[in-house]
Order: structure tokens, then C-alpha cells, then sequence
């Protein structure tokens, strides 16, 4: 055992960065819109049903492998005796690589938002979807296009807020950093849920999201459903490896599994919860739509028609503005742990230089938004070779690719080559028996392996991205 290795200093210190990586953008940002299309109930049901029976197994198997080798990402594997994995730790330090680049971006809007908010919330009100572009260095009434500065100054300041974190390192850091932002977003949450459950028509909203449309209960929508439900639970990208080997031999990884999961699927659904709700009440059902242009644009309307509703703008920001940066921070985490281990570098430089160079890479995301033409290159049987926006291929890289493909090898490496029975003693090791052995094995052996083949092969073939 690597008695070097970082530790939580508390055992809540650990669920509460877990769960701070879980909830981020795709909870209050993605989810909701994927809700709405999905039929409301219906999607919700099947979500429901996903998160216990593939998400909390696969979570759970890549805790074990992570406190099992006690290592990062790309060493876990040939520590645990299969080099021939070592490949799945690649692709998740990648993707991780590569979702950090956008995401921190993401939130560097969110952050611009926060300060428009506490400034010149009229402005935004005034144009929702100029505001919007001209962020993005677009003036849509001229048509001409300039450097996005909001945009980049804004995700500069974002990535050196993580930055600072993640060199405090894993107890005094990015543990003390989660203590405080978590329990500020849970009550975030709770005020909006209030605000939005009281608003005159909310009730059609919420009507609609408890609605059970059986037309809407399609293979289509399970899978939306299924990659919805990995992106948000943070699987695939080997963070919860990571996480995993931060963790004393005494934690029960069952509960904590649990307890993550759960977390993460009530701060989806609220939001749910809240936003459904409130655009219905304040734009009709035509003004839920998805996306970032759901997030920035659509609710400018619902902040503008709602009492109090600059306060509430300001807190929603803040809500999504906490939750980017525990998640962008134990993105970054992964990628710097493996890099101070593997090559022994120092925490300070190697933060700030991963920092700088994903930063700059998310520059050319930012930029081809909407101010400049850059393209990327992608293929995919359906349309053949196509050249989408850099931005767009980007994402299309991570989410119909790697991740799945990370995911699918934690998958068949825990329940074929590692065998469950390894990590079920992991989990048994604190002392406390684990209570589903046999539905476990099943699930990590077969069914969580087969639905992500099959999103892989839907992703490839069609050409549409379903996370
Ligand atoms: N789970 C996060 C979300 O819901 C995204 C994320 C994925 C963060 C993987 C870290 C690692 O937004």
C-alpha cells in the first residue's frame, strides 16, 4: 500500500466531493430538457429504474477498483493485475482531459450570468438571446462577429478558481471546498423548488412531469435516459476511480454508493422539478426548448415574469455555478493525480500548467460557438465523414465515444476479468457484508455491458448523440 497517497481527512468529506462531482451541469442543465422531451413521467420512470440497476453498480465497481489499487486511473488496472486494461484508464484520463476543456468553459458562462445577474439583469432581459451571443462575441442584429471576451475572460476566471482548489490539494482543498459549496446548493435548491412550486400555473408543469405518457416509453428515450444517467452520476471518465482510492479501508462503498446515487438523482429531479414548472408557468410548454440556449436564453423569461425574480435569477446561477465547479474540479483532480504519480511531478506546476493548456484548448470551444468558423472533423456511419463545428465535434468525441467506451471497459473489466467476487470483498473489507451480491454480479456481468454496447452502436451508426 502507497502510504503517500492522499486521504479524505472525513468521512463526509468524501460523499460530498463524490456527490460535488455527480451534480454539476448535467443535473440542472441537461436533465430538465431531457425530461420535458422524454414525456416527463415517462422519462422520469425509466431514469428512476437505470440509476439503481446500472448506475449504482457501475459506480460502485469503479470505488472498488479504485480502493483496491489504491492508485490513478491508468495504474489501477495493471495494479490489479491486468495490464491489458490499462487502455480503459487511458480513455477515461482523456475524456476527462477533454471534457474539462468545454466544461470549465460552460461554467464560465454560468459564471458571466452570475455577475449580469447581480448587475444588469434588464439588459439580459431586454434580448435574451443577444445577450446570449454577444457573450459568445456575436451581434446578431448586425451580423458581425467578434472576439467573445465576456466568454473567455469569464472561463479564464472560472479555471483559476479550480485551479486554486485543486493545489490546496484532496483534505485541505477540494474536500473544504465541497463542505461549503454542497450544502450551499441544497439550499439553493430548496428556495427555488419553493418559489417555483408557488408560482400562479405552476401546476400544468408539474402535472406534465408526473404525467405517465406510455407513447413516450420507446427504446429512443431509455437510451437518452441511460447516457443521461452516466454522465450525471459521473461514470465513464474514471473520476469515481480516483475518488475511490482516496478512501479509508474502513468506509462501507455500499452505502456510500447509495447515498451518491440517490443524492445526485433528487438534485436532477428537483430541478426538474423547478424549471419545468416554472417555464410552463411563465412561458407555456413552447418556451421549455434544451441545451445552453435553455439555461441562458428560455429562463431570462421566467425570471423576467416572476416576483422577486432578479434574486432568483441571481441564486439560479449561483446553483449551477456551484455544481460546475465541484464537478469541473474533480475532473481536473483525476487528470493532475495521475500525472504527480506517473511522472512525479509537483501538485502546484502541473495544476497550473493542465490548467493553462485545457483552458486555451477550450478557447477554440468557446470561439467556435458562434464567432468564428473553426471546424473539427467526424464520422460515423450513417453521414460518413461530416466537418461540424469544432465545439459540436468536440462533445460528439466524449459523449457518443469515449465515455461509453470507458465505461463499457470498467464494466467488462470488473465483472469479467477482475471478477465481481474481487470487488465484492473490496466492498466487504470495512467489515459490513454487502447485501447484494448475486443481483450485482448479474448487473456488472450482463446488463449494464449489454446497454452500453448498445448506446455505443446507436451512437456510430446513426449518428446522434444521446447523452
Ligand atoms: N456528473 C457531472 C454532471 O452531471 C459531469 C461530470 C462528469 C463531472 C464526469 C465530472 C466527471 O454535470
Amino acid at each position: 500500500m502507497n502510504n503517500n497517497r492522499a486521504k479524505w481527512g472525513s468521512k463526509l468529506g468524501f460523499i460530498l466531493a463524490a456527490a460535488g462531482s455527480a451534480v454539476g451541469l448535467g443535473n440542472i442543465w441537461k436533465f430538465p430538457g431531457k425530461a420535458f422531451e422524454g414525456g416527463g413521467g415517462a422519462f422520469l420512470l425509466m431514469y428512476l429504474l437505470i440509476v439503481p440497476l446500472i448506475g449504482m453498480p457501475a459506480m460502485l465497481s469503479e470505488l472498488a477498483v479504485g480502493r483496491a489499487s489504491d492508485s490513478n486511473v491508468v495504474d489501477a488496472f495493471r495494479k490489479l493485475g491486468h495490464k491489458g486494461y490499462s487502455w480503459v484508464g487511458w480513455v477515461g484520463w482523456s475524456v476527462a482531459f477533454i471534457i474539462t476543456c468545454y466544461y470549465s468553459h460552460v461554467g464560465g458562462w454560468v459564471l458571466r450570468y452570475v455577475f449580469s445577474y447581480a448587475t444588469e439583469a434588464h439588459a439580459v432581459y431586454a434580448d435574451p438571446l443577444g445577450y446570449f451571443y454577444a457573450m459568445l462575441g456575436y451581434n446578431a442584429a448586425a451580423d458581425t462577429t467578434f472576439f467573445p471576451w465576456a466568454a473567455i475572460g469569464f472561463a479564464f476566471l472560472f479555471m483559476a478558481i479550480c485551479a486554486f482548489v485543486i493545489i490546496r490539494g484532496v483534505e485541505g482543498g477540494i474536500e473544504k471546498f465541497n463542505k461549503v459549496g454542497m450544502p450551499a446548493l441544497l439550499v439553493i435548491l430548496l428556495i427555488l423548488f419553493v418559489r417555483a412550486a408557488t408560482l400562479p400555473g405552476a401546476g400544468d408543469g408539474l402535472r406534465y412531469m408526473l404525467s405517465l405518457d406510455l407513447r413516450k416509453v420507446t427504446p429512443q428515450t431509455f437510451l437518452i435516459a441511460l447516457s443521461q444517467a452516466f454522465y450525471s452520476l459521473s461514470l465513464g471518465m474514471a473520476i469515481m476511480i480516483t475518488y475511490g482510492s482516496y478512501l479509508s479501508h474502513e468506509e462501507n462503498i455500499e452505502k456510500n454508493t447509495f447515498f451518491v446515487c440517490t443524492m445526485d438523482t433528487l438534485v436532477a429531479v428537483v430541478a426538474g422539478f423547478i424549471i419545468i414548472p416554472a417555464v410552463f408557468a411563465t412561458l407555456g410548454p413552447d418556451g421549455v426548448g434544451k441545451g445552453g440556449g435553455f439555461a441562458f436564453v428560455s429562463l431570462a423569461g421566467v425570471f423576467e415574469h416572476m416576483a422577486g425574480g432578479v434574486f432568483f435569477g441571481l441564486l439560479f446561477y449561483l446553483l449551477l455555478l456551484f455544481a460546475a465547479l465541484t464537478s469541473t474540479v474533480s475532473l481536473i483532480e483525476g487528470i493532475v493525480a495521475f500525472l504527480i504519480e506517473r511522472l512525479y511531478w509537483k501538485r502546484t506546476p502541473t495544476t497550473i500548467a493542465v490548467c493553462v493548456l485545457m483552458f486555451c484548448i477550450g478557447c477554440l470551444y468557446t470561439c467556435s460557438q458562434a464567432a468564428f468558423p473553426i471546424k473539427g472533423i467526424w464520422f460515423d456511419f450513417a453521414n460518413g465523414v461530416t466537418f461540424p463545428a469544432f465545439c459540436d465535434a468536440m462533445e460528439f468525441l466524449t459523449d457518443r465515444v469515449m465515455i461509453p467506451l470507458c465505461a463499457l471497459g470498467c464494466c467488462v473489466f470488473v465483472g469479467w476479468a477482475w471478477k465481481p467476487e474481487s470487488a465484492i470483498a473490496e466492498v466487504e473489507r470495512c467489515g459490513d457484508k454487502f447485501r447484494f451480491v448475486k443481483a450485482y454480479s448479474f448487473l456488472i456481468k450482463f446488463v449494464a455491458p449489454a446497454a452500453i454496447i448498445v448506446i455505443l452502436c446507436v451512437s456510430l451508426f446513426t449518428g446522434t448523440t444521446l447523452s
